[in-house]
């Protein structure tokens, strides 16, 4: 079965996106089969990964979103890293929430979409920094939630929605998601604060805290730039390394989540809503 893990946060610049290229870039580099899925308009993975140019000339994630019977094999792209594709998005993504809070299949569409396809490991969706219609239906469509926060304080005080928001969503909509990990981002060990921004972050997730948090250098954006992971332009730099512990820390929870879910009995309640196909 394709594991789904998708990124979120409640607001923007926490690390989604830089996130998701580099552990789909580890993930692929160790062999598995990995899909991109870009749910944010603003598009900045695809535009990372397959450029703005290319980027005009295909069709993306909102073509799915408002045509329930189109292939998605059709809308995958090949990328410049091993074992990794994409379906993209366009700022269009922006205007499918609307057409579809009260129709289609509402929140479902994105799981309706993901179901239909094959062929990878795992798919990796990147989401906007928000709450609203696009985020939330990753949390119908995914099994596993990656949580980025950047040491600041507004990180802080958007954590509670957050976990409130996903709480709600498992609760109507019998979602079968989890929080695989909170990760600390962009940390600079220096500074105070952020030592104090973590003890915070650990005390309100317990051991969802990943071991591995990720540390702030330039090295970051070039090699974004170049549409790898930084693993592909400085192998033997700390973020490299901080990538590759992290990515062994996600592979490593899942396979023990599966386990649990073997053992436990599914039969998790009624469906309150519910527009799968
Ligand atoms: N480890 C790092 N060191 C330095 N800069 C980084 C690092 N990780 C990410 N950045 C930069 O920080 C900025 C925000 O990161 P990113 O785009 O991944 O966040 P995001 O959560 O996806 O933001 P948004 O919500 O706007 O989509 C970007 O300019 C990115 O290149
Ligand atoms: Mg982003």
């Amino acid at each position: 079965m394709i594991k789904i893990i998708t990124q979120v946060t409640q607001k923007g610049g926490n690390g989604k996106t830089s996130i998701t290229l580099n552990i789909s870039y580890e993930l692929g580099r160790r062999g598995f089969k990995i899909l991109l899925i870009d749910d944010d308009p603003q598009a900045s993975l695809s535009k990372n990964i397959i450029g703005e140019e290319a980027l005009a000339g295909v069709g993306g994630i909102e073509d799915l979103y408002l045509n329930p019977d189109l292939d998605p094999h059709e809308f995958i792209l090949d990328t410049k890293m091993e074992n990794v594709s994409i379906i993209p998005s366009h700022s269009s993504l922006a205007g499918v929430p609307a057409r579809l809070i009260y129709d289609g299949d509402g929140f479902f569409t994105l799981k309706n979409i993901v179901k239909k396809i094959s062929g990878f490991d795992y798919i990796l969706i990147d989401t906007p920094g928000n709450l609203e219609f696009l985020t939330l239906s990753t949390f119908i469509a995914s099994h596993h939630l990656i949580i980025p926060v950047y040491p600041a304080l507004y990180s802080l005080l958007a954590i509670n929605d957050l976990t409130t928001s996903i709480e709600k969503m498992k609760r109507n909509y019998n979602a079968d998601v989890n929080i695989l990990g909170v990760v600390l981002t962009m940390m600079d060990r220096r500074a105070n604060l952020y030592k104090e921004i973590e003890d915070e972050v650990k005390s309100f997730f317990g051991d969802k805290v990943f071991a591995i948090s990720t540390s702030r250098t330039v090295k970051s954006e070039e090699a974004t730039l170049q549409s790898i992971g930084v693993s592909g332009l400085y192998p033997e730099c700390k973020l490299a390394k901080e990538y590759q512990a992290l990515c062994d820390e996600i592979i490593e929870r899942i396979t023990q989540n599966n386990e649990v879910i073997t053992q436990k009995d599914t039969d998790s309640g009624k469906i309150t809503q519910n527009k799968e196909v």
